[in-house]
C-alpha cells in the first residue's frame, strides 16, 4: 500500500448502512447502496482513500496485518478474535448484546452443550463462572440449536429480540453490551497519525451529536 493511500475496511451486511451513514455525516461521502453490489473495492481518490468490503469477522484481520489502515467492526468480533489492533472510537451504532439464550423451561444439566458463533467468548464466559460446558461452533442460525436438541443453550447476539420471540427462546444472561468500533492498525496509527486522527475526530463529532 502506498504511503498516501488510506484503506478502510468496512463490514458487509447489517452494519454497513449505519456505518456508511456516519462516514457521510462526517464529510466522507461513501455510497449507502454499495453493499447491494458485488464490488469489493470502492476507490475514493479525491480523498486519498479506498474502502474495502470485508466479511465483518475478517475486518480485524485486514487491519492487524496492515492491509487496511483502519476499519469498522462490532465489539463482538473484537472480543472473539482478540486481534492486535487499536480500538479508537465507539461509533455507537449497531447496538445489541451478546447473551446466553435458551428455552424458557431450560434446566441445568451435568455436561451442558452451548452452541455459538463465538466459541472463544463463550468459553471464557463459562470458565470465569466456573461452569464446565462443551462449546459447539456454528456459523449462523444459532437459534436452531436448542430447538432441535443440538445444544442446551446458545451464546448469540440479540438486537430487537425478534428472532428469539419468533422461535420461542428467552435471554437468560447478558454477557456483553455491543456497539461498532473504529479500529486502527498499530503501525498505520503512528505513520498516518494525522489522517487517521482527523477521521477519528470527525466521526467523534457526529457520534456525539447522535447520542
Ligand atoms: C443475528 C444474531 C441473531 C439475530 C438477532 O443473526 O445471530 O440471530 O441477528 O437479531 P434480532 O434480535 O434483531 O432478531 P444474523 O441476522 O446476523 O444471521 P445469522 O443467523 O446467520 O447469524
Amino acid at each position: 500500500m502506498t504511503q498516501d493511500l488510506l484503506r478502510v475496511a468496512m463490514p458487509k451486511g447489517r452494519i454497513y448502512k449505519q456505518a456508511s451513514k456516519l462516514f457521510r455525516e462526517a464529510g466522507i461521502p461513501i455510497p449507502d447502496d454499495f453493499d447491494d453490489s458485488r464490488k469489493l473495492i470502492i476507490p475514493f481518490p479525491e480523498a486519498g482513500m479506498e474502502f474495502i468490503m470485508a466479511k465483518p469477522v475478517d475486518v480485524p484481520t485486514y487491519v492487524e496485518y496492515g492491509t487496511a489502515d483502519i476499519g469498522v467492526v462490532g465489539k463482538d468480533v473484537l472480543i472473539e478474535e482478540n486481534r492486535r489492533v487499536y480500538e479508537l472510537l465507539d461509533l455507537n451504532i449497531a447496538r445489541c448484546r451478546m447473551s446466553v439464550i435458551g428455552l424458557p423451561d431450560w434446566k441445568p444439566v451435568l455436561h451442558p452443550r452451548v452452541a455459538t458463533k463465538y466459541p472463544n467468548a463463550a468459553s471464557r464466559y463459562f470458565r470465569e463462572k466456573g461452569q464446565q460446558v462443551e462449546v459447539i461452533k456454528l456459523n449462523g442460525s444459532i437459534e436452531l440449536a436448542p430447538l432441535i436438541g443440538l445444544a442446551d443453550r446458545i451464546v448469540d447476539m440479540v438486537e430487537t429480540g425478534q428472532t428469539l420471540k419468533e422461535n420461542g427462546l428467552v435471554e437468560l444472561e447478558q454477557i456483553h453490551s455491543i456497539t461498532s468500533r473504529l479500529i486502527a492498525n498499530r503501525v498505520s496509527y503512528r505513520m498516518k497519525n494525522d489522517r487517521i486522527q482527523e477521521i477519528c475526530d470527525r466521526l467523534q463529532q457526529v457520534v456525539s451529536v447522535a447520542t
